[in-house]
């Protein structure tokens, strides 16, 4: 659905590196897997590349130079990045000058391994040593492999410029902090992803600002957990996640914030206040769960139980009380009961999400579930418990997207609808997907970019129908396109 081509940084940075062009003609394909923050840290890539002289391939054949950027949170993503490795083997028998890298957390948690195991590839880096690709490009340009997988407490490349990779040219993501100190007895990412560190928050307000000069309409603040985000400044001064957001928001009016992803052991009224004063910050939070039980809470180590989580919900519901909550499940860990499962349902009736990614529990080498408990659930009772838990959130979104209906929202338009050209989709403040028809009598076609004010017709479980009242903001034009 998003589309390619919003390249003009690219071509700009290329404009002013120019003469120191070490690599004058090469071309590299990034393709990103996993989260939101796998995508912020490929356009991190793209930019230091980009320095370098690559330009950017969008196919795997037409690249000197092909990289992977990992995901390890699952067995399966891990999976998928192998077979895809081996997908590739044919491109550098036909092309044996191609380099092919690993970048991200399996180069993190697989390292050396990966260049014995997989003949093909050149170069192995984890997501805090992007910095060292020039050095390393060097190393295998001379016939070498390279490994660099050093974790940092510091690092938060926070003066580069990141390219904006598979953009709509209407939302970006902004990296707000890395890596993550929670140690979910669960989650790999405390190993692959290192500490927590915060970004200084002068240097995100001047990225969100450059978007909105380059007329983007939506920015994604992002980390682990945005809630423990904290920055001290050299006058004594702190910033808390709450201020950060209220900072943010302050950039443009019509700049509309999210973030992503909220963890309900931090999670404080004040950020929820500040959510529900600035009209600009979508009313919108996801918030992982996990388990509906609490003993199975405890056993992951998530510093909440049920009640605590239910007072969190309570909490959005009182400042926002039409907020839409979104969250993420595991069934089947290790320990876990019928009635356990049960307590999730039943958590599940109580809050009534509006949308959840869900999943069975894998087990990942090196975390505390994998050294303290055994994975004693059987897979084909995983499995059932994850459908009977997707069924019944099936029901629920389909009930709370028919809420919807009836009522003007305003909506951000983004881009052209996956199932007809004739159509564009836009998302609410809710984040639920809205399709609008491109042409409407009496009005300019619909463009990505526009802010409009949509009235929604019918809901099903995954989108809502709408046709345009108004735009009341029409796409704006990039700044630096004005003064080129
Ligand atoms: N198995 C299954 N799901 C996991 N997640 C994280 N680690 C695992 C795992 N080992 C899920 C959690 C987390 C989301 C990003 O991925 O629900 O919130
Ligand atoms: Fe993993 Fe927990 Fe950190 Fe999220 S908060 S990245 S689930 S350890």
């Amino acid at each position: 659905m998003r589309q390619e081509g919003h390249c003009h940084l690219v071509s700009y940075c290329h404009y002013l590196c120019g003469p120191f062009r070490k690599q004058l003609g090469k071309k590299v394909h990034i393709e990103s897997y996993g989260c939101q923050m796998n995508l912020s840290d490929s356009e991190i890539v793209a930019s230091i590349l980009a320095r370098e002289g690559y330009e950017r391939a969008e196919r795997p054949e037409e690249a000197d130079l092909v990289l992977l950027n990992t995901c390890s949170i699952r067995d399966k993503a891990e999976q998928t990045v192998l077979n895809r490795l081996d997908g590739l083997t044919h491109l550098k028998r036909k092309n044996p000058e191609m380099k092919v890298g690993v970048l991200g957390c399996m180069a993190e948690r697989m390292r050396a391994d990966l260049l014995e195991k997989k003949q093909l590839v050149d170069l192995v880096v984890g997501p805090d040593a992007y910095r060292s690709l020039p050095g390393l490009l060097d190393e295998i340009g001379t016939g070498q492999k390279a490994v660099n997988v050093l974790l940092s407490r510091d690092e938060t490349y926070a003066d580069i410029a990141p390219v904006r990779l598979q953009t709509n040219g209407v939302t970006a993501f902004i990296s707000i902090m890395r890596g993550c100190d929670n140690m979910c007895a669960f989650c790999v990412v405390p190993f692959t992803r290192g500490r927590e560190r915060s970004r200084e928050p002068i240097t995100i307000v001047r990225e969100a600002r450059d978007l909105v000069r380059n007329a983007y309409r939506e920015v994604t603040l992002l980390g682990q957990n945005v809630d423990s985000f904290h920055w001290s400044g050299a006058d004594g001064r702190t910033t808390d996640f709450a201020d950060l957001l209220a900072m943010v928001a302050e950039v443009d009016p019509l700049l509309r914030i999210r973030f992503s992803t909220s963890h309900p052991k931090d999670m404080t009224d004040k950020v929820l206040e500040v959510m529900a004063h600035h009209p600009n910050i979508c009313s919108y939070i996801h918030l992982p769960v996990q388990s509906g039980s609490s003993a199975v809470l405890q056993r992951m180590n998530r510093g909440y139980d049920r009640d605590r989580y239910l007072d969190r919900i309570a909490a959005i519901r009182h400042f926002m009380p039409d907020a839409a909550i979104s969250t993420d499940i595991i069934t089947g860990f290790c320990g876990e009961t019928e009635e356990d499962h049960q307590d999730t349902l039943s958590l599940m009736r109580e809050v009534r999400y509006d949308m959840a990614y869900m999943f069975k529990y894998s087990e990942r080498p090196r975390t505390l579930a994998a050294r303290n408990y055994a994975d004693d659930v059987p897979d084909d009772v995983k499995g059932r418990r994850l459908q009977e838990v997707i069924d019944l959130q099936m029901r629920h979104a389909a009930d709370r997207n028919q809420l919807h209906v009836g009522k003007e929202q305003e909506t951000l338009v983004e881009g052209v609808s996956k199932r007809s050209a004739d159509h564009l989709f836009g998302r609410n403040t809710q984040n639920a997907v809205v399709i609008l028809p491109k042409c409407n009598a009496g009005h300019a076609d619909l463009r990505p970019g526009d802010l409009i004010t949509a009235r929604i017709r019918s809901a099903t479980s995954g989108s809502l129908q709408g046709e345009l009242v108004r735009i009341d903001h029409p796409a704006p034009i990039p700044k630096d396109t004005i003064h080129a």
